[in-house]
C-alpha cells in the first residue's frame, strides 16, 4: 500500500466504523507522553460504566513481541512489525514487560512506521465489539480524535508543559523504585514529543474540535472535574 493510500485510508475506514459504532458512544483523550491522560480516561470510563483502551499499549504490545522475536525496530522492520500488530489480541494487553523503559522506547520508534498504524486501526475501531456490550468508549491516545475516531462524541486534548510532565514521569519512576536521573527524563519526554508530532503518519495534533485541557498547574481530580463538565454539557450525561 503506498503512502498516499495509507494517509487517506484512517477517515474513510473511521466513518464506516464510526456508522457500526452509532450504538456506543465515543470519547477520545488525546494528549502527549506523561500528560496524565490515561487516569483521566480510565476515571472517565469508571465514572460513566464505559470500557477504557489505552492505545498506548498497542504500541507496546507490538513492541514486547518485536523484542521476543529479536525484530531490531532501529531499523525500519514494517512487514514484520505490522504482521505482528494484525495479529495483536487483548490477551497481548496484559504482558508484564509492557511499562518496561525499553518496551516505551521502541513503542514511540513503532509508532512513527505507517504501516503499524493502519494495521493497529481495526482493533481500536473495534475494541466496542470485544467484550460484553457496552454504553460507550473511552479511548486514549495520541490520535484518536484525529485519526481513530474523527466523528468522536466528545474529543478531550489534555497537555502539560515538558518540565511538569518530565517530574510528574520522575516520581512515578521513584515510586517504583527505579534510579532514575531527572535530566534524563526531561530528555526523553522531549524526544517521544519530538517523534510524536514530527511523524509523518498521524502526528500528535489536537483535533481542531478537541477540548484543551492543561493540567500543568492541576491534579488528577481537577482535570477530571473539567472533563466531566465537557461530558455533561456536550453529551448530557451525568
Ligand atoms: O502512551 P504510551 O507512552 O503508552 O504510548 C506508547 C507509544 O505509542 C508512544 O510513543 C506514543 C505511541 N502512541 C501513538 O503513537 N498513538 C497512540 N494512539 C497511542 C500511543
Amino acid at each position: 500500500m503506498n503512502k498516499k493510500n495509507l494517509d487517506q485510508e484512517p477517515v474513510s475506514q473511521a466513518k464506516h466504523q464510526n456508522k457500526q459504532a452509532d450504538e456506543v458512544i465515543v470519547i477520545a483523550v488525546d494528549g502527549p507522553t506523561a500528560a496524565g491522560k490515561g487516569t483521566i480516561a480510565r476515571k472517565l470510563a469508571q465514572h460513566l460504566g464505559f470500557a477504557c483502551l489505552d492505545t498506548g499499549l498497542l504500541y507496546r504490545a507490538v513492541a514486547v513481541k518485536a523484542l521476543e522475536n529479536k525484530i531490531n525496530w532501529e531499523v525500519g522492520q514494517a512487514i514484520s512489525l505490522s504482521t505482528i500488530a494484525r495479529k495483536l489480541t487483548p490477551l497481548d494487553l496484559s504482558h508484564p514487560a509492557l511499562r518496561d523503559e525499553i518496551i516505551g522506547r521502541g513503542a514511540s520508534i513503532i509508532a512513527a512506521i505507517p504501516e503499524v498504524r493502519s494495521a493497529l486501526l481495526d482493533f481500536q475501531r473495534r475494541f466496542h465489539l470485544l467484550g460484553k456490550p457496552v454504553k460507550g468508549v473511552v479511548l486514549d491516545g495520541r490520535d484518536i480524535g484525529t485519526v481513530v475516531y474523527p466523528d468522536a462524541h466528545l474529543k478531550l486534548f489534555i497537555t502539560a508543559s515538558q518540565q511538569v510532565r518530565a517530574e510528574r514521569r520522575y516520581k512515578e519512576l521513584l515510586n517504583r523504585g527505579l534510579p532514575v536521573i531527572y535530566a534524563q527524563v526531561l530528555l526523553d519526554v522531549q524526544e517521544r514529543d519530538n517523534r510524536d508530532q514530527k511523524r509523518s503518519s498521524a502526528p500528535l495534533i489536537p483535533a481542531t474540535d478537541a477540548i484543551i485541557i492543561d493540567s500543568s498547574s492541576l491534579n488528577a481530580d481537577q482535570v477530571l472535574a473539567i472533563a466531566l463538565q465537557h461530558v455533561q454539557k456536550k453529551l448530557g450525561l451525568p
